[in-house]
């Protein structure tokens, strides 16, 4: 298949690319480099051997997106990963996010319909769940979003389920939990600008030196040790999970015209387990510190990803002690850079 990935430079865009070449499909990528680099395209054919098909592309500018449609021929699917993602700035800059999430999710189905294209792959969230009994499955209720972000995910869903009733769109929207870890190059990796909100790149920038000591958010949950518990999935697993989804669409494996799956691994583990897993791996200690609760965060979520087994043909093949190696393996390589 050729396949048009948005936002194909980042962190789960680029690990997706990678595994679109080798499973052999064709890729033709986009990004505007707002939370990317250049030097991942070179990193990318480094590991894979193929050059990326590449354009500089906001899909912010709807005549330039649609006109870059237009003038490639035979796009059989998009993977649509371009947005913006950091939660707290959402809270400060709401209209920034509306209009790059949603509004350039709009002007994307616009430029498919006009380029033909109808089957299409989504980067949903976890965070459509909020604060649910876990393991949560796909039918569980989705309440009012926690954040301007989060309500960018509900609202592109609602998007595209809307415009399956009125054209002939074929939509799966995946539900990543939490994405970490690198690609066992360590020539790919998740690239936090500035001062890190993720969990796992404050571990190994703290390891590293680069922050003096990681705060673990509150400790007083009802959760095994007192810390939040989440579902963190390796990128590899996650960007395997994308080619699985195009293929599916692209085998009209689906009952219906918008089908929604988990991605995580169905295991939940604590921040104080993610801390110890990256200590036993790395051979070095975090300096972390128990700090009060932070404002909005869900005690504890993980995934029921059985549809995705059964439906897709897809499950992780990775642990959390990979996740944490590969993270670290990135972190080292970023600092000899
Ligand atoms: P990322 O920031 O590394 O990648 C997103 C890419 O999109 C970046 O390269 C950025 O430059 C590009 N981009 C942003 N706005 C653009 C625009 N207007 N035009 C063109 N390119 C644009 O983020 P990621 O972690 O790879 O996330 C990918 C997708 O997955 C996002 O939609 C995100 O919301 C979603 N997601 C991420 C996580 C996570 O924890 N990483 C979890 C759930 C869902
Ligand atoms: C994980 C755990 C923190 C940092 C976020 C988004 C979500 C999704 C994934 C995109 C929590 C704790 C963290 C720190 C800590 N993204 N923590 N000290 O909050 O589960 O999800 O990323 O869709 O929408 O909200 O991930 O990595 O920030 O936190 O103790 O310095 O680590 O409290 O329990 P989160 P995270």
């Amino acid at each position: 298949m050729k396949i048009l990935v948005t936002g194909g430079t980042g962190y789960i865009g680029s690990h997706t690319v990678v595994e679109l070449h080798n499973a052999g499909h064709e890729v033709v990528a986009i990004d505007n480099f707002d939370n990317s680099y250049p030097d991942v395209l070179d990193n990318i054919e480094k590991i894979t051997g193929k050059k990326v098909v590449f354009q500089k592309v906001d899909i912010r500018d709807k005549k330039a997106l649609t006109d870059f449609m237009l003038s490639q021929k035979g796009i059989d699917a998009v993977i649509h990963f371009a947005a913006f993602k950091a939660v707290g700035e959402s809270v400060q800059n709401p209209l920034k996010y509306y209009e790059n999430n949603v509004g350039g999710t709009v002007n994307l189905l616009y430029a498919m319909e006009a380029a033909g294209i109808s089957q299409i792959a989504f980067s949903s969230s976890c965070t459509v769940y909020g604060e649910a009994n876990p393991p949560v499955d796909e039918s569980t209720a989705k309440p009012e979003a926690q954040s301007p972000y989060g309500n960018t995910k509900q609202i592109c869903e609602e998007v595209l389920f809307d415009y399956t009733k009125a054209s002939n769109l074929k939509v799966v929207s995946l539900r990543y939990f939490n994405p970490v870890g690198a690609h066992d190059s360590s020539l790919i990796g998740e690239l936090p600008i500035g001062v890190p909100n993720n969990l796992v790149p404050f571990i190994t920038q703290t390891a590293i030196g680069k922050r003096e000591v990681l705060t673990v958010f509150g400790n007083d949950y009802p959760t095994i040790d007192g810390t939040c518990i989440r579902d963190y999935i390796h990128v590899v697993d996650l960007a395997k999970a994308h080619v699985k989804a195009i293929e599916f669409l692209e085998q009209k494996k689906y009952s219906e015209a918008y089908s929604v799956f988990n991605l995580g691994t169905g295991q939940g583990n604590s921040v104080l387990e993610v801390i110890q897993s990256f200590e036993k791996v790395s051979g070095e200690k975090v300096n972390y510190k128990i700090g009060p609760r932070r404002g909005g965060d869900v005690i504890q979520i993980y995934a029921n990803c059985d549809k995705a087994t059964n439906v897709l043909g897809w499950k992780t093949e990775r642990d959390l002690d990979n996740c944490m190696q590969t993270a670290w393996a990135w972190e080292k390589h970023l600092a000899q850079k």
